[in-house]
């Protein structure tokens, strides 16, 4: 997979960083071609140890050795970082930058750098902590066709990618996959609550759970059929299913839904303008 490598430099070494190398190494990216800096020790100490990657206390010295910046700071840091680089290290415009902060929308880094930097915005949700991510990306228009293909197989390595027209859907991708599996644990518990409730200990209510949770996703993936007719599948006309998802279907599950969703794109557009 690593047939495009180049020297990729990660600034902040905090938990998506990790999992994104963790990763990208995993899948045979050559770790010689990863560097990383963080302000304090002990992460670099671990990714030195583990992988034997290159590491810096100092941003500058990380940025200016990178083919492709991706910045990994808090959203809050990231203004102080990104000047400090535009002001220390030269050619920026020359490399490509990737930034995963949630919220920060792209005008900020043209604000930090200048509107000439090579720029896609990513934001990936949490399961790729654990390889299952989704991440949606958005590229602007100093960016080539070899970048956008570079940031796909990076991205690719710890879930899948989804392109974005704009950054307007980068804030429904989050209000989706983003959010989505803080959804996903509240409709679980609900359902494990409801087994406890007819007698069975939390830990089994749980496995129960959590084994279709990942069984139901698993075939889906592996199904090219619709959402719909898989639950028709698995629906028995009078049978029990058939009871049960009436109950759902009752409650407006899609109703429901669709105003959840409303309510995160909302408060992301909020967030976005604290920036
Ligand atoms: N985690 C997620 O699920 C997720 C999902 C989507 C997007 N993101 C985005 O990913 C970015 C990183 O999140 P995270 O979860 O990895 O954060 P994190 O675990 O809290 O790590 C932040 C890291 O940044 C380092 N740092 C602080 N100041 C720095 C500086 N001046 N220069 C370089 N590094 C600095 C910290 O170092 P010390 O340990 O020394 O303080 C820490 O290692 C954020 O912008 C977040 O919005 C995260």
């Amino acid at each position: 997979m690593s047939n495009n490598t180049r020297t990729i430099g990660f600034i902040g070494a905090g938990n998506m960083p990790q999992s994104i190398l963790g990763g990208m190494i995993k899948g045979g990216y050559p770790a010689s071609s990863i560097i990383v800096s963080n302000p304090s020790r002990p992460k670099l100490d671990m990714l030195e140890e583990k992988y034997g990657l290159f590491t810096s206390q100092d941003n500058h010295e990380i940025a200016a050795k990178s083919d492709v910046i991706v910045l990994s700071v808090k959203p809050q840091l990231m203004r102080d970082v990104c000047e400090d680089l535009q002001k220390h290290v030269p050619d920026l415009d020359k490399k490509l930058i990737i930034t995963i902060a949630a919220g920060l929308r792209m005008e900020s880094y043209y604000e930090y750098f200048s509107e000439n930097i090579a720029l896609v915005r990513v934001m990936p949700n949490t399961p790729s902590l654990v390889g299952e991510g989704v991440s949606g990306l958005v590229a602007d228009s100093n960016t080539t066709e070899a970048d956008r293909d570079f940031v796909t197989q990076v991205f690719d390595y710890v879930g899948i990618t989804i392109w974005l027209q704009d950054e307007d859907a980068i804030d429904v991708l989050g209000a989706v996959a983003g959010s989505g599996p803080a959804y996903f644990f509240e409709f679980m518990h609900s359902l494990q609550r409801a087994a406890e409730d007819l007698g069975f200990n939390s830990e089994q209510a749980r496995a129960m759970v959590q084994q279709t949770c990942l069984g139901a996703a698993k075939m889906a993936s592996e199904s090219e059929l619709s959402l719909v007719d898989l639950r028709k599948q698995v629906t028995s006309k009078g049978g029990s299913t058939a009871k049960g998802v009436e109950v759902y279907q009752q409650a407006e599950l899609n109703d429901i839904s669709k105003r959840a969703v409303a309510a995160a794109v909302a408060r992301n557009q909020e967030m976005a303008k604290l920036f």
